[in-house]
């Protein structure tokens, strides 16, 4: 680190890993032979130059999820590092970019199977003023790990295409049932990062005192109790949890039940223990500000575009569809102005939920329709990723402040694979 830059080398590489105590190293691709892979922070106004080097077999990029940064450094599929090549990646954190990101890979047809071998890795850039700055952290990087009967990372199977890929064990930082100690009356930040490949994640610290801070762009204006919390694919939170041990009450972190609409495989129909919660000594609240920080909603948008997500089982070669059309890396989909508001309505006519992201810049959400009509987001925040289930519609909002090429796409990786992502050209 010099000079407000953090310069550094990443390489993503096979690497055996005993991740499991007791079982023998499973083979990975990882980042600089780590899962999850090595953990980036900066502040805001720093730079980060990489020297990335690619001894994958196959083409990859680095793509980083949510921050907004040039087209060209955002590793596009259109910009693939080929296997034995390297890259440099360099760009600098604007002011009010503070938030919970991640990187992982994003080359055309590789992205899904990149991601459930190993690669990802987390991304804080944190603010120059951070009216939590005095919490201790935690950060749990939630991902899906799928063995096959001998062992070693299975391939996807053909109801893992559809319904995107789950594992027999969810990890926490590369761990299955890790343990962390909260004080009773401790109060802590947790930034969690769903990336999994497919799991709606439907949260729960039953036992405990739990505020909604942040979303994947950082704080929200003020904390919001909550009793649970659903975490898409690919989205991230800020939690103020604070330890209240209570009998009967399970004491660690739970994935609830959750139906997303599945095709082939049984949905998740019990609460899945993630994170042991082991009660330290007894410490005092710390407080928490009424206010975190001030969000101005977004002005009404110059443009407004419709995104129809769609199923077609009868064709295998495209089952996953946005605007009735399959990826097309040649295809530019939609034409954007930088510095324009856009409204973008999200409407998903298939069977499964779908979460939408979007490259280069954070979203205000606000409308949902659940199918009856439509309501008000609650509350403003900055957002990459929004589930939206089936036969329901997101409305949302953005300006895109750089030029180029930039993704979206459902984060199920395996529906994106299979084309369901679209390129808007920002001009
Ligand atoms: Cu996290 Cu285009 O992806
Ligand atoms: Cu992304
Ligand atoms: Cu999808």
């Amino acid at each position: 680190r010099k000079d407000g830059a953090l310069q550094g080398c990443l390489s993503a590489a096979a690497v055996s890993l005993p991740l499991l105590p007791g079982t023998p190293a499973t083979a990975f691709w990882a980042y600089n032979d780590s899962v999850p892979g090595p953990a980036i922070e900066l502040s805001e106004g720093e730079t980060l130059a990489l020297r990335f080097d690619n001894r994958l077999p196959q083409p990859t990029t680095v793509h980083w999820h949510g921050l907004p940064i040039p087209a060209d450094q955002d590793g596009n599929p259109h910009d693939p590092v080929l296997p034995g090549q390297g890259r440099d990646y360099r760009f600098s954190l604007p002011t009010g970019s503070a938030g919970s990101y991640w990187y992982h890979p994003h080359p055309h047809g590789h992205t899904a199977e990149q991601v459930y071998r190993g690669l990802a890795g987390v991304f804080v850039v944190r603010g120059r003023d951070d009216p939590l700055a005095h919490l201790p952290e935690r950060w749990l990087v939630l991902s899906d790990l799928k063995l096959g009967e001998d062992g070693k990372i299975a391939a996807n199977s053909d109801a893992d295409k559809m319904d995107g890929r789950e594992g027999q064990f969810v990890l926490v930082n590369g761990a299955w049932h890790p343990r962390l100690e909260l004080g009773r009356g401790e109060r802590q930040r947790w930034r969690i990062w769903n990336a999994t490949s497919a799991r709606v994640l439907k949260l729960a610290l039953p036992a405990h005192e739990v505020w909604l801070v942040g979303t994947d762009g950082g704080l929200i204006e003020k904390p919001r109790r909550v009793e649970s919390l659903v975490l898409p694919p690919g989205a991230r939170a800020e939690l103020a949890v604070t330890g209240r041990f209570a009998a009967g009450k399970p004491a660690g972190l739970v994935a609830l039940p959750y139906a997303r609409g599945k095709m082939m495989g049984p949905e998740q129909d019990k609460a899945l223990p993630l994170l042991d919660i082991e009660a330290g000594s007894a410490a005092v609240t710390a407080s928490l500000p009424a206010s975190l920080r001030r969000i101005d909603p977004l002005p009404k948008p110059s443009v407004t575009r419709r995104v129809v997500f769609s199923e077609d089982m009868a064709n295998s070669a495209a089952m996953f569809l946005i605007n009735g059309k399959t990826f097309d890396m040649d295809r530019m989909d939609f034409t954007g102005k930088v510095g324009a508001v856009e409204e973008w309505e999200v409407d998903n006519r298939a069977d499964m939920d779908h979460p939408f992201h979007l490259h280069g810049t954070q979203f205000q959400v606000t409308e949902r329709h659940d199918g009856k009509g439509w309501r008000r987001e609650p509350y403003l925040a900055w957002r990459d990723v929004v589930n939206v289930p089936p036969a329901q519609k997101v409305r949302l909002r953005f300006r895109q402040d750089m030029p180029g090429p930039r993704m979206f796409h459902c984060h199920i990786l395996e529906h994106e694979e299979a084309g369901m992502m679209g390129t808007l050209d920002v001009r």
